[in-house]
Parts: structure tokens; sequence; C-alpha cells
């Protein structure tokens, strides 16, 4: 896997969460000892959507973003879109009668998202970044797509820098969550995948600085759960 880029790590990423649709809930719920949700939650606070106003969730996965906006009373519409199908089934498995008008799931590819320009008032994504082949790319994509003024907000695991708490992270990541991954998902092989793709992504401030190189004004982050994630806010 470490070899891969561009099409064939596509390939094997979409392969991958398709052998785990069906525990992926369960084990993000496990993994993060229920706190998952919660950061959801604060990254659609963090979109401030307008009354009517409509968002999309790229690499929305199982969906619990996408209906976490669809709950917001002031949105009208969410857009998750996703490249892997079974992922999306189970989001649409789990849209209730109060999303039931406001949740749509869409077949596409976060790097050529198949909208037009200036569409949505909101774009967010939740541990898709670490999983695509060009961030920047990524990036861009969302920022073309969001309406000027509209917000794009990422969330996404990040390594504690120093300390007990980084070795505790190392522990929970590398031992733990592998042997969750067998037990759990009967998918050691997809939860050792996780902790090394967030090996390599940017810390927060880089993350940051490559919101700003796609054209994202005032950028900020929150660091959450003692910086287990971060979610970053920037405007079109
Ligand atoms: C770790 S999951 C996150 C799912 C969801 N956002 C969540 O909060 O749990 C990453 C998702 O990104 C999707 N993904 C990765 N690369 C993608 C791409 N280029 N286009 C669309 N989806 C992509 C995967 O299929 C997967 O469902």
């Amino acid at each position: 896997m470490a070899q891969l880029s561009g099409q064939p790590r596509a390939r094997f990423v979409e392969a991958m969460f398709a052998q785990i649709a069906g525990r992926y809930d369960l084990m993000n719920r496990l993994m993060t000892l229920g706190r998952d949700q919660g950061w959801r939650r604060f990254a659609a606070s963090q979109v401030a959507l307008p009354p009517g106003g409509r968002a999309l969730d790229v690499g929305t996965g199982t969906g619990d973003l996408a209906l976490a906006l669809g709950r917001e009373e002031r949105t009208s519409l969410v857009v998750g879109l996703d490249f892997c199908q079974p992922m999306l089934a189970q989001g649409q498995a789990k849209v209730s009668l109060l999303e039931k008008n406001r949740v749509v799931f869409v077949l596409g590819d976060a790097l050529r998202l198949p909208f037009g320009d200036d569409q949505f008032d909101g774009v967010t994504n939740a541990f898709t970044l670490r999983n695509v082949t060009s961030i920047p790319q990524a990036m861009l994509e969302m920022r073309r797509v969001a309406k000027p003024g509209g917000k794009v907000v990422c969330l996404e695991v990040c390594r504690p820098r120093r300390g007990v708490l980084r070795l505790c992270h190392h522990l929970y990541f590398y031992r733990l969550v592998p042997l969750l991954g067998r037990i759990v998902a009967g998918n050691p092989g997809a939860y050792s995948y996780l902790p090394n793709s967030a090996t390599n992504f940017p810390a927060p401030v880089t993350l940051k600085t490559l919101m700003e190189e796609a054209g994202l004004r005032a950028v900020t982050y929150r660091l959450l759960s003692l910086g287990a994630v971060a979610v970053h806010t920037g405007t079109k």
C-alpha cells in the first residue's frame, strides 16, 4: 500500500471501505469511545448554514456527518458524496423520516466533484482527506463548489505532538485499533491502514496552509478531545 499512488491507491481505498462498510459505524464508536458523533456535530455547527442552506459532505461514507447536517433546522438539502457504493448504502439505510427529503447520497469522486461552481452554502468532510490521493486537488474542488462566503469545514484525526499523550495515542492506534479491527470487523489489514494513513497526514498548521493555498480565507482550527482530532474552517 505504501507504494501506491494515483488511481491504484484510489481503487485500493475504495475496495477497502467496501469490505468494512457493514462494521464501519460500530468500529468508529468503539475506536473513539463514542466521541466521533460529537466531533461530527461540532463540525456541522461550524458550517453555520443560512436558513434554507445547502451543504455538500465529501467522502460521506456511511453518512454520519451528512445526517448531522440534515438535522440542523436551517438545512434544506445535504448531498453526501462518496466513491464507495457499499458505504453509501449503509448511509441510505440510516436516513430517517426527519432527514428523508433533506439528505441525498451521490456516487462521485472528491477530486472531480460532479457539480458546477458556487453551488453549496457549506462543504464538509470528515476523515476523508487522509484517504484521497491529492489533498490540494480535493481542497480546490471543495472551494470551487462552495458559494462565495460559504464555509469549508474539515474534520480529521491528528497526533498529539509529544509526551505521554503521544505515547498513549501511538499504542492505541498502532496496537489496539488493528486488534479491534481483527475482532470486530474481521479485517486487521484495513485497521492497520487507518493509523498509517494518519501518520503521513499533515499537522493541523500545515493543513491550514493547504486550505489557504486553495484560496480559502480566515482559516482557523480547533483541536478537540486533547488533540485527537482537529476541525478546520475556512471561508470562500
Ligand atoms: C474514513 S471514511 C470517512 C467517512 C465519513 N466521512 C465519516 O465521517 O465517517 C473515508 C471515506 O472517504 C471516501 N473516499 C476516499 N477517497 C475518495 C474520493 N476520491 N472520492 C470520494 N470518496 C472518497 C471513502 O470511500 C470513505 O467512505
